[in-house]
């Protein structure tokens, strides 16, 4: 069992509080997150939604494109909080498949994620239990003949 994040509370209230930033006019589901670095920085993030629907993008993928454009490439955990606009969250909202790849890309397989209803109920999963045997860049960066 990894040790719990220091930044816990702060992370999932950064969570929690990003859910107002969501621009999301046609789900009218709003997501937070908050990416937490090795160094203990915190990145935000909310959903961006757009017209052309495929062109969306999580609140998870927001944090670890601001995070990663600044430079950052060890992360420690990320709380994540959604649910209908207007409404505290009832489910646990867990993050989408293209995001659990994203993740991939940057993390280590104890990377933690925090799924989150309020600041005292959440739950904490690694990458590993919701990525299981995900492909990553290893067999193509370990390629000799290309
Ligand atoms: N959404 C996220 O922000 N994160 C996820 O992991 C799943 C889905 C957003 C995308 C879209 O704006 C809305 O939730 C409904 O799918």
């Amino acid at each position: 069992m990894s040790a719990e994040t220091p930044q816990i509370e702060e992370l999932l209230q950064t969570a929690l509080a990003m859910r107002a930033k969501a621009y999301a006019p046609y789900s009218h589901y709003q997501v937070g997150a908050a990416l937490l670095t090795a160094e203990g920085k915190i990145y935000p993030g909310c959903n961006i939604e757009n017209a052309s629907y495929g062109a969306t993008n999580c609140a998870e993928r927001t944090a670890f494109f601001k995070a990663v454009s600044e430079g950052e490439r060890h992360f420690a955990s990320i709380a994540i909080a959604g649910g209908p606009e207007g409404q505290a969250p009832e489910d646990y909202a867990y993050p989408c498949g293209i995001c659990r790849q994203v993740m991939q890309e940057f993390c280590e397989k104890d990377f933690l994620i925090y799924v989150v209803r309020s600041p005292l109920d959440y739950r904490r999963h690694t990458l590993e239990e919701l990525l299981p045997h995900g492909f990553g860049g290893e067999a193509m960066l370990n390629r000799t003949d290309f």
